[in-house]
């Protein structure tokens, strides 16, 4: 690819990203706080649903000082519905790190927080402190290797992200990220639509992977209904069971594997509660 070619297609994709870009309201966002709070949350949620979420719990948790202090109840109660609750369990440690030792400003020192992954740690990298890095996830990987014409991951992935990168760096990434969203979809991609279509190969080098098997869905439904019901007070084992409805040996190895991860104690009388 020359250079050229890379110039003008990351010259169309930031015109078209100027006039088109998605309102959000981490958009335009540059504390580092904030930025991570959407990012852990947009993890494995659509962008759409996540807009409520965070906004009631920036407001309830400002600051990351505000988070390290809250009671984990009153943190998962804004975060269930989101999913993933452990989630929020690493946020507050992640709040309580930085607001004792500060926060580090490269994508190396924020991978080394609770939490946050190489994808995350690149988001709060680029958005909060302008540095030039790639934020490479599922979208980016199925964008760029459509524009190259093979199926990019790995060492060759981040290589091709860190060539094609554009300036500035975070508008770039979300200029990306609002093309995988919006034109260059998974499965129906809109090429007759897409800014950028002249500089791509085509859709067919990508095939999206299978989607989140009917097991692993249920699986946590089950937990976010335990931990659900635990926000609304501490409960035993047969409690909970009855509450959620789901089978009480399924109930208990959800409730170990919640106990192990840290979410929740139980005390000598078999009481279940989220942690402190
Ligand atoms: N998905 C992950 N991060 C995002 C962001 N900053 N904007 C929109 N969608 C996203």
């Amino acid at each position: 690819m020359t250079l050229l070619v890379e110039q003008e297609r990351n010259g169309a994709l930031l015109a078209w990203y100027r006039a088109e870009q998605r309102s959000f309201p981490w958009r335009g966002e540059s504390d580092p706080y904030k930025i991570l709070v959407s990012e852990v949350m947009l993890q494995q949620t659509q962008a759409s649903r996540v807009i409520p979420f965070y906004e009631r719990f920036v407001d309830s948790f400002p600051t990351a000082a505000d988070l390290a202090s809250a009671d984990l109840r009153d943190v998962l109660a804004f975060w269930t519905g989101l999913g993933y609750n452990s989630r929020a369990l690493r946020l507050r440690e992640t709040a309580r790190i930085v607001s004792r030792d500060g926060w580090p400003t490269t994508t190396a020192g924020l991978v080394e927080l609770p939490g946050i992954g190489p994808y995350t740690a690149a988001a709060v990298a680029s958005f909060a402190f302008g540095r030039r890095v790639a934020t490479v996830d599922t979208n980016m990987r199925r964008v760029l290797s459509r524009w190259h014409g093979e199926s990019l991951s790995g060492p060759a992935l981040r290589t091709v992200a860190a060539d094609d990168l554009g300036d500035p760096a975070a508008e770039w990434n979300q200029a990306v990220m609002d093309l995988g969203a919006t034109r260059c979809l998974p499965r129906n991609p809109d090429c007759a639509g897409c800014p950028v279509c002249q500089w791509c190969v085509g859709p067919d080098s990508y095939r999206p992977p299978t989607p989140q098997g009917r097991f692993e869905g249920s699986a946590r439904q089950l937990r976010g209904a335990i931990v659900r019901s635990l926000v609304g007070g501490a409960a035993t084992e047969q409690e909970i069971a009855r509450q959620t409805g789901f089978p009480a040996k399924d109930v208990k190895s959800a409730l170990a594997d919640l106990s192990d991860e840290g979410l929740v104690t139980v005390d000598g009388e078999g009481t279940y509660r989220i942690a402190e």
